[in-house]
């Protein structure tokens, strides 16, 4: 049994945790003690990175005696039971002061109930988002930190170590409290969706309605990358486009099945939003076009009833602009609706959160680190008050000057019959905040039709209901028309 020796300890020796186990060894100052549950994990970590002097338990019990006081943890085990079992046993071995880290991708309400049961034993427990995959773990992610303002005392220096740095800051920071730092690394995941979608979409219209082969469309994104749209997700899309399939000789997307799948925290996004009433259309949306492609049974059922499709439309002069235009606008979208779930999750739960900081520690290290993410800072910077990134001079002036290829590209996908539901609930949102009126005056109305639901007035303040029934009179009422 070792004695004490470690300053830091990882728990879960999966890709992730032996990744992000190596990157803490390779910090100056920093002793690992690890652990897995089975012994064979460990032992090959240790086989194959003698470099990394790592600290080896074969019992939680060792584990814990293995590190110095207060005693810190990291938890990389799958999210889900795992995680309360690794929690228990931890708790157990563990001492009031010490620290227990979950950096998995737990939903924030586990989170939560966790912090609460596991702080009632004066041990510390926090919640950390952790982006930027294998890669990230290993040589510095985008860290989300919850839990106490005390714990991450601790914690702060030992996860600034470990990550990523841009612009000359580490990515991390102390969300908030309990659960916020998950319900942060949803919401990333979220726009991450939406993100991967709004691509996608470009990619389908220059393929489908610029007549471009995936080689060709890999040297558009590569060149939009060195412009406002830089970003990894965008770099990684002409890698990924450039690929020839080694079997066939064919372009790697092609030989790719189009159903695609999820592990889950971008439905957490949206049904969590749903519940907080944010409209989030654009994540909603990625979300639900992965399970429209996996539905490949009804797919090619309804395929076979359709006789025609629409010709596609030529495309016109400037196209690849168009949809680099229209590409960003609905991406400002995208990012506007998962800050304002951010700011309505903050409400709820009661989080202090600073958007700024949050757009900060995304900007390296995680899966949509880019460029556009200083507007972000800087938008919140001015005024950490608006209401909408939509708000913000520079974003306003940026889906201004791309308003009308947006609406270009959102018309001639409907008349080719390409798929946009990302561009086009983009637009439709941004239609929507811009409308003077909008149809829910008739909505209001129907509801007090059929169900008395009541309604407000433009030009009195109260609440009133029409006797539909009756006389059609209308009579002031008591409480609210929601
Ligand atoms: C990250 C990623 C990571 C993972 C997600 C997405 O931030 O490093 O978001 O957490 O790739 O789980 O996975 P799905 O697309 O399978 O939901």
């Amino acid at each position: 049994m070792s004695d004490a020796q470690a300053n830091i300890g990882v728990v879960g020796l999966a890709v992730m945790g032996s990744n992000l186990a190596r990157n803490l060894a390779s910090r100056e100052g920093n002793t690992v003690a690890v652990y897995n549950r089975s012994p064979e994990r460990t032992d090959l970590l240790l086989s194959e990175h003698p470099e990394a002097g790592f600290v080896a338990s074969k019992t939680i019990e060792d584990f814990a005696a293995s590190l110095a006081k207060p005693r810190t943890a990291i938890i990389m085990v799958q999210a889900g039971r795992g995680t309360d079992a690794v929690i228990e046993q931890l708790t157990a071995a563990f001492e009031p002061g010490d620290i227990i880290v979950d950096g998995g991708n737990a939903l924030f309400t586990d989170t939560i109930r966790r912090e609460k049961t596991v702080s009632a034993t004066g041990i510390n427990f926090v919640g950390a988002g952790i982006s930027g995959g294998e890669e990230g773990a290993l040589n510095g992610p985008s860290i989300m930190p919850g839990g106490s303002v005390e714990a991450y005392k601790t914690l702060g220096p030992i996860l600034s170590s470990i990550a990523a740095v841009a612009e000359g800051e580490p990515c991390v920071t102390h969300i908030g409290t309990d659960g916020a730092g998950h319900f942060v690394k949803m919401i990333h995941n979220g726009i991450e969706y939406a993100d991967m979608q709004l691509i996608a979409e470009s990619y389908d219209l220059l393929r489908r309605i610029g007549g471009h082969d995936p080689a060709a469309i890999a040297e558009v994104f590569e060149a939009w990358n060195g412009g406002d749209l830089e970003s990894y997700l965008i770099e990684i899309t002409a890698e990924v486009l450039r690929q020839t399939d080694e079997k066939t000789g064919k372009p790697l997307v092609d030989v790719i099945l189009d159903s695609a799948g999820s592990k889950g925290t971008g439905v957490w996004t949206v049904q969590n939003a749903l519940g907080l009433g944010v409209p989030v259309g654009g994540i909603a949306e990625a979300v639900f076009a992965r399970s429209v492609s996996s539905k490949t049974e009804q797919r090619a059922a309804v395929r076979g009833t359709i006789t025609s499709r629409p010709p596609v439309v030529e495309a016109p002069e400037n196209f690849e602009d168009d949809v680099r235009a229209a590409l960003y606008a609905s991406k400002v979208v995208a990012y506007a609706q998962g800050f304002d779930a951010i700011i309505a999750g903050a409400a709820e739960y009661d989080w202090n959160i600073d958007k700024g900081a949050v757009a900060k520690i995304w900007r390296g290290g995680c899966i949509i680190r880019a460029q556009f993410l200083n507007r972000i800072v800087e938008a919140y910077e001015k005024n950490a008050g608006i209401t909408s990134l939509l708000e913000d001079p520079y974003f306003a002036k940026a889906v201004a000057d791309g308003e009308a290829a947006w609406r270009r590209i959102v018309s001639i996908a409907a008349l080719s019959g390409v798929p946009i539901p990302g561009f086009g609930s983009a637009l439709s949102y941004y239609d929507s905040l811009a409308s003077e009126r909008l149809p829910a005056a008739l909505v209001q109305g129907q509801r007090d039709f059929f169900g008395a639901h009541t309604y407000q007035r433009v030009d009195i303040p109260g609440t009133f209901h029409t006797l539909w029934s009756g006389d059609r009179s209308e009579i002031e009422t008591e409480g609210s028309s929601h």
